[in-house]
């Protein structure tokens, strides 16, 4: 298909709207849900985290904005301070589990009990498995499960003890999707850890504790951009300030799981039709290769290359 093409197809309101959840929701009620309430924001220097903040700081919410940049949360907060709200940051790396001890215990002392809990800092790689380190799966199951695991630790008993507080998490469609080559390691981890939230979801809704699944179709961020095929303009996705607006309406809504309506029918397919699948997604594999980021670590010791990859 020719590049115009695809464009004006991806830009078509019909393809759009199939492509995402809608993303309307009632400004009033997300006021009236989260106004003084305690919010923290896992990852809100940048991308869906950053938009989620100044979605919830706007409508009232004390926002407290994690992540390892401290500059870029400072200018978050304070851009959600000059337009009224009210915005609190700490610096902390999530896969560090003696700074989210610490980070948990400064919540406790500034602000007390989290009401609302937006996990979404996160990390994906895209690379071969003939190119990648131990260390690439190192470090998406330490942001992408063991990190979130610690906070959960650190906020769920309480919010249990109080019978009230809801926890969102960012997951992706990719966890209803067949084992995509080259993509393992992102999706193991998002699959391992949507498994664990959806498990103590079970436990924690007898203490009214509502746990909310968010799978996101592409959005484009500094994540996804990377990847050409995944640019805007390339691919149907969203943006991250419309991504912010789902994580809305799962506060107003109550919404135990969030997705676009063609999850679940992909799940069911995946399932049926996993033979075939699985050679189609082989031959598209020996067809593609890795990117030139994604090729840099080759030769390198283990703890090279850190960010220098596909995806920050
Ligand atoms: N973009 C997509 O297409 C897409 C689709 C489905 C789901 N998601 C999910 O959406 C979430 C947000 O992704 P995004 O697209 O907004 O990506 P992004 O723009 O790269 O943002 C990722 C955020 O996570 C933070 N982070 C990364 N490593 C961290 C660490 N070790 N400790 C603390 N914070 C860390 C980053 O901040 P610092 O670098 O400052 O630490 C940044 O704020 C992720 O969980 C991702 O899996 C994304």
């Amino acid at each position: 298909m020719t590049s115009s093409w695809r464009k004006r197809l991806i830009k078509n309101p019909v393809v759009d709207g199939l492509a995402h959840p809608s993303t309307r929701f009632n400004p009033q009620r997300l006021a009236r849900r989260v106004r003084g309430k305690r919010v923290l924001i896992t990852g809100a220097s940048y991308g869906i985290g950053e938009a989620t903040a100044r979605l919830l700081g706007g409508a009232g919410a004390r926002v407290l904005l994690v992540a390892r940049t401290g500059e870029r949360l400072a200018a978050v907060a304070e851009g959600i301070r000059a337009d009224g709200g009210w915005a609190g940051y700490y610096s902390a790396d999530l896969t560090d589990t003696d700074q989210v001890d610490e980070l948990l215990a400064a919540i406790d002392r500034d602000e007390g009990d989290v009401d609302i809990l937006v996990n979404n800092a996160g990390k994906s790689i895209r690379r071969s498995f003939e190119l990648s380190r131990y260390r690439d799966y190192e470090r998406t199951m330490a942001v992408n499960y063991l990190g979130p695991v610690k906070l959960l630790l650190g906020v769920v008993a309480g919010m249990r003890q109080r019978r009230t507080g809801q926890v969102v998490n960012i997951s992706t469609v990719g966890v209803g999707f067949p084992p995509a080559a080259r993509w393992g390691a992102y999706q193991a981890s998002k699959e391992a850890f949507d498994t664990l939230f959806r498990s103590i979801g079970l436990e924690a809704r007898h203490d009214r504790v509502l746990f909310s699944s968010l799978y996101l179709p592409l959005v484009y961020t500094r994540m996804s951009a990377p990847t050409p095929q995944l640019r805007e303009g390339m691919a149907p996705g969203m943006r991250a300030d419309e991504a912010a607006a789902l994580v809305a309406r799962a506060i107003v809504q109550r919404k135990r799981v969030l997705a676009p309506w063609w999850f679940h029918p992909t799940e069911v397919a995946v399932l049926l039709l996993r033979q075939p699948i699985a050679a189609l997604l082989s031959f598209w594999f020996g067809h593609t290769d890795d990117t030139r980021s994604a090729r840099l670590t080759r030769g390198e010791p283990e703890s090279a290359g850190e960010d220098a990859d596909e995806h920050p």
